[in-house]
């Protein structure tokens, strides 16, 4: 888990896993250490001990004022439960679609009153700043909303302008750029495979009136941070999707292939070799 600001008082909490025949993806979350502290979506369960360590050296729980979730999967909810526990002064920013799906997809049941429902088109007072939940461009679950700070012009995008990335990477300047767009589309379409029938005149006007906020950075749970010229050119190429093929996801021909690499490593295991690096032996992305 590694931590980094992308504005102040903001930490994007960041942590990369590997994706079978892919190269790896980020699940990040995001503190805004401000007046009144936000926890922005709460990360995996998988990683919990380090996730909590990590958001607990960056904000006092007792402190914690809201947590805000931006839709209800298992890698924006897994430490909810803990987190909540831990900050007995915050309340959950959600709606009541994403807490109906928590119940019965994760058997989250949220007390009505430690929640405060924010549906998109929504602002609210945290401190020293106000806060606007505004429905990112793409997205793979139907409660989600991101979240705009006027005052620092960070907007915490969800699914939405993610990346995959060679390594941990603080900001997407950092992927080469060869493979940088390449990157992005294969994201941005697998968590919208919708974005083939998107009415392109009403999807830009969308993203008009989302870069008409002023956006002068962007966080997302899956990618490294945007910033300065960069946050025009993915606002710019996210526009092309209504126009993209569908993504070519990955088939039985590559999951035969990757079986049998994993049943190579252990024969070579077996015999006492060292595993092949990572990267070395796998196949490349479909
Ligand atoms: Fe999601
Ligand atoms: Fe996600």
């Amino acid at each position: 888990m590694e931590k980094y600001l992308i504005a102040k008082d903001t930490w994007v909490l960041s942590q990369v896993f590997p994706v079978p025949l892919a190269t790896n993806i980020n699940a990040n979350s995001m503190i805004i250490a401000g007046k009144e502290p936000v926890i922005v979506d709460t990360g995996p369960s998988v990683t919990r001990d380090d996730w909590l360590r990590t958001a607990w050296s960056i904000v006092d729980p007792g402190a914690v004022r809201w947590v805000f979730l931006s839709h209800d999967d298992g890698d924006h909810i897994g430490n909810l439960l803990p987190v909540l526990e831990a900050c007995p002064n915050a309340k959950v920013l959600t709606g009541s679609f994403a807490m109906g799906r928590m119940r019965l997809d994760h058997g989250i049941e949220l007390p009505p009153l430690r929640v405060r429902w924010v549906n998109d088109g929504d602002s609210f007072e945290a401190g020293d700043r106000a806060l606007l939940a505004v429905r990112p461009p793409v997205f793979d679950a139907p409660t989600t909303r991101g979240l705009f700070d006027a005052s620092t012009g960070v907007y915490w995008a969800g699914d939405a302008f993610g990346c995959m990335v060679p390594r941990h990477l603080d900001d997407i300047a950092g992927v080469p750029e060869d493979e940088r767009w390449d990157a992005f589309y294969k994201v941005n379409r697998m968590i919208s495979p919708w974005h083939r029938w998107l009415d392109s005149g009403r999807y830009n006007a969308h993203i008009d009136s989302l870069q008409a906020l002023g956006i002068e950075a962007i966080a997302t749970c899956h990618g490294p941070a945007i910033r300065s010229s960069l946050v025009d050119e993915v606002l710019t190429r996210i526009r092309e999707l209504p126009s993209l093929p569908a993504l070519d996801e990955p088939g039985q021909g590559d999951l035969d292939q990757l079986i049998e690499m994993v049943m190579g490593q252990h024969a070579a295991a077996a015999n006492g070799a060292e595993p092949a690096a990572r990267g070395a032996a796998e196949p490349a992305a479909a």
